[in-house]
């Protein structure tokens, strides 16, 4: 058959210039930034893979829509444009605006988390499970043991083990047990759907047991694609309609709009449940702002109201995740460990396989993400255990069988000529990983702490004469290394 190449549904009408640096640029500024690609000012990256998150190119819609911002305290009518775009698509009765997807997580678990009760879920996210943790809860993954292994080609590595949920329920009682946590597209494993047939019995189970199931949906559009490409009796169901039938096995939802809306900053936390809806509102109150705006400008909302529409439209999708298996394949052709399949927003490169001489105590995820800045100006970002942090209780270094790291796409922003860039970064940086040498956490904030951790190399670099200021590193004190209980 002929070969028909896909191409991006859209234009482009606006350009930002991109600028490149020396090497010897980068070996500063990496340096100064203590290793960690999330210190680095923007200006000293050419292609940001650092996240997919508020990262997107708007539409001309969504700029549009910006000007038509009611900023009223009160009332404003982006709100009620927002609430309707959200009860169309998604199906969830009440909605509660937050700036962003943590602001949603904050409430939340606020208002469901007691102490001592367990939240299951289909793997951590960070900021997701500190807010748990805050709320005195403690989470529990039940995510597939397939999820754990970036070798595994299981496309739907984003499932639960109901066997996992059973356990714990039986262990601990349902009333132990709020909800469940279920992310479409997991995150930390590699940007990983959930099948629909799974998310179905997990709602039998949960029903059962009278467990609410709460969904975070920040990339429910890309999972749909997934079930629209790979699960039986869905290849002729739009996007748009497998969105709203995920939505319609959850009791309600914490949305990052960053991500698959397309917007620059927003979030909410949508529930079925009246008297859930109006706590959320009246505690929405004291950390966000007044229930009809949460943190946002009335532009912000009309913006998301108008991207939320937009990701769930099949051709923008479709090219969204076509451009993250275009980088994906390339990657896999030149022989670069990734994780199996290939994620939707983004393409993680397993650190174990491509330094396998540098333990998991040297950080070599943080290490690659520092070497591919250094090579080509490319920012991506740890997802391994810098991320995972410490058990709260015992203090120690979660130790995740994932040590990863993510070149992740903003969507609408780079074209497949950027994507080749990337894959010949990562390729030449391959060629050498020899080389790499592991590193030491020289800092470490208490909480989230791959924000903010800086490092410093075991040994000096052959060609690096940047090492004169190495007091810096040498004054900073390592916050957790026996920390104890709080240390995350
Ligand atoms: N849930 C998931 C699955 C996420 O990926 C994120 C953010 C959040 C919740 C929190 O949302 O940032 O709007 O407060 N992920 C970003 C990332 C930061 O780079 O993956 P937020």
């Amino acid at each position: 058959m002929e070969k028909q190449s896909w191409a991006e549904p859209y234009k482009i009408k606006m350009v930002e210039p991109v600028f490149e640096t020396t090497r010897e640029q980068r070996q500063k500024a990496i340096k100064e930034s203590g290793y960690n690609t999330f210190l680095l000012k923007s200006e000293d990256v050419y292609i940001d893979l650092l996240t997919d998150s508020g990262t997107s190119a708007m539409s001309d819609r969504q700029w549009a829509g910006m000007m038509l911002g009611d900023e009223a305290y009160a009332g404003s009518r982006n709100f009620f444009n927002l609430e309707d775009a959200i009860r169309e698509f998604y199906g969830y009765r009440f909605v509660v605006p937050t700036h962003q997807g943590r602001g949603a997580e904050h409430i939340l678990s606020q208002l469901l988390i007691d102490d001592g009760d367990i939240v299951p879920g289909n793997m951590y996210f960070t900021t997701t499970r500190l807010h748990q943790e805050l709320a005195g809860g403690k989470f529990a993954d039940i995510i597939v043991d397939e999820a754990h292994d970036p070798k595994i080609t299981f496309p739907f590595k984003g499932n639960v083990d109901l066997t996992k949920l059973e356990k714990l329920i039986a262990e601990h009682g349902a009333e132990k047990i709020p909800y469940v946590c279920i992310a479409t597209t997991v995150n930390m494993a590699g940007g990983q759907p959930i099948s629909m047939k799974n998310l179905k019995e997990l709602r039998e189970l949960t029903n059962k047991h009278g467990i609410k199931i709460i969904h975070d949906m920040t990339r429910v559009a890309e999972n749909a694609f997934m079930i629209q490409q790979l699960e039986a009796g869905y290849s002729d169901r739009s996007v748009k309609e497998i969105v709203k039938e995920i939505c319609s096995y959850t009791d309600g939802a914490t949305m990052s709009a960053k991500k698959d809306a397309m917007v620059n900053i927003g979030g909410f936390l949508a529930v079925n449940d009246e008297q859930l809806f109006d706590d959320a509102r009246n505690l929405v109150v004291i950390y966000e702002g007044l229930h009809t705006y949460g943190g946002l400008a009335g532009r912000d909302m009309e913006a998301m109201a108008i991207g939320i529409a937009e990701s769930v439209q099949d051709k923008h999708i479709a090219a969204r995740v076509g451009q993250v298996q275009y980088l994906g394949r390339k990657l896999l052709d030149a022989g670069i460990p990734i994780v199996l399949p290939i994620g939707t927003h983004g393409v993680f490169i397993d650190a174990k396989q491509f330094l396998p001489h540098i333990p998991q105590e040297e950080f070599p995820a943080q290490q690659l993400a520092a070497e591919i800045y250094l090579e080509a100006g490319v920012r991506s970002m740890e997802r391994g255990v810098v991320s995972a942090g410490r058990d709260q209780v015992t203090g120690k270094n979660h130790m995740p069988e994932l040590e990863l790291v993510r070149l992740t796409i903003p969507r609408r922003v780079y074209t497949q000529a950027h994507m080749d860039v990337i894959a010949e970064a990562v390729i030449r940086v391959y060629k050498r990983r020899e080389e790499v040498q592991g590193l030491k956490m020289t800092y470490e904030p208490k909480y989230l702490r791959f924000f903010q951790a800086r490092f410093q190399p075991i040994a000096p670099e052959p060609n690096d004469t940047t090492h004169e200021n190495d007091e810096t590193f040498a004054s900073c004190t390592v916050g957790g290394a026996d920390s104890g209980v709080g240390q995350l």
